[in-house]
């Protein structure tokens, strides 16, 4: 897995160092109780620190505690997450909030065993909580991490193996000092160092380890991390209606397929049928098209052509909502969100 063993305790002293002193102010930092941890955490995971600063402080305004969490009605906290994307993360998050509340007293526990076992932690974001919150000498390993790591030893493992993890995770957990604000502080500084100057195309004039670093020693760095193959994505064809009754526009559950249980304005994946066909099976036949227009929108494994039909009826068989409702409390997915456009 390495060619000779890295001595990664050698990096501590001048990471801490480096990081005291160049540090962002995060909102997340100012206060990093275990619920402030991992509600950044969770948000950080598929989103840049930029755009997860005004979610994570209007996150935190309307839902301060894990009671108020687990108490939230399901489309305000669809809302908050409005154009956060992957769903999941958020509705896992309020179930983790209600087994808080009812086996935990609204408090965290403090052991990967027991945080690992709650709905959407996994290794990274309990280590996250552990070191930055508990200050317990537990890793957080996420690719800014797998990044500085692989071009300190040179390690040529893939990031997706999962025991390469595990080595990681290991290794980096005897770098720990016992317990503290070090503890916090050295995740945060592998973060860091990961985000602002050990990037995919590096600044290593700037680095605080190119003493240390083998890969920047051959002038290898931009070949770590070793990443897995990307899978070319699935294309598929959607038609999404806008459906505009005097009401307001039509909107409805996905109730399979990607978004499943999020709000949608009517769609269908096209397989040859005509736009006429499918409204008439939603009981449409008389309407009048007022433009159509071309979006794409690409999730993780799929890659959505879309077709968006506005139209205009007089009656419909979904919900209507106007555009006021669908700005201030109804949550619309990224995807749907952008056909709001062709009204303009
Ligand atoms: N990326 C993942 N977690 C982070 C954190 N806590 N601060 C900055 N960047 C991060």
């Amino acid at each position: 897995m390495k060619e000779r063993d890295f001595d990664f305790q050698r990096i501590l002293a001048p990471l801490l160092s480096w990081y005291r002193a160049n540090k962002r102010a995060l909102p997340w930092r100012e206060n990093p109780t275990p619920y402030q941890v991992w509600v950044s955490e969770i948000m950080l995971q598929q989103t840049r620190v930029e755009a997860v600063k005004e979610y994570y402080r209007r996150f935190l305004d309307a839902l301060p505690t894990v009671e108020a969490l687990a108490e939230c009605e399901e489309e305000k906290l669809l809302k908050l997450w409005e154009g956060l994307g992957y769903y999941s993360r958020v509705r896992n998050m309020q179930k983790t909030a209600k087994i808080l509340l009812s086996a935990y007293g609204g408090e965290f526990p403090n052991t990967k065993a027991e945080l690992c076992a709650l709905p959407g932690i996994g290794s990274y974001t309990a280590g996250a909580i552990l070191s930055i919150a508990f200050g317990l000498p537990t890793p957080a390993v996420d690719g800014n991490v797998f990044r500085v790591a692989s071009r300190l030893e040179t390690n040529s493992s893939l990031i997706s193996d999962p025991k390469y993890r595990k080595y990681l995770e290991e290794t980096l957990s005897k770098v720990y000092p016992a317990t503290g604000k070090d503890c916090a502080d050295f995740t945060q500084s592998l973060f860091e160092l990961g985000a602002l100057i050990c990037k995919p195309n590096p600044d290593c004039r700037l680095c605080p380890l190119t003493g240390l670093c083998r890969a920047y020693q051959k002038g290898v760095q931009r070949e770590f991390p070793v990443l897995p193959e990307k899978k070319a994505k699935r294309q598929e064809s959607v038609y999404v209606f806008m459906i505009e009754t005097p009401f307001g526009f039509c909107i409805r559950r996905r109730e399979s397929g990607v978004l499943k249980g999020m709000n949608e304005f009517p769609s269908t994946i096209v397989t040859g049928e005509s736009p006429e066909s499918v409204l008439s099976a939603w009981g449409i036949t008389e309407f009048e098209e007022v433009r159509r227009k071309a979006f794409t929108h690409i999730f993780t494994h799929i890659r959505w052509n879309i077709t968006c039909l506005w139209l205009k009826t007089e009656s419909a068989p979904f919900d209507a909502y106007t555009l006021d409702e669908l700005a201030e409390s109804v949550s619309l997915p990224t995807a749907f969100k952008q056909c709001l456009e062709i009204l303009r």
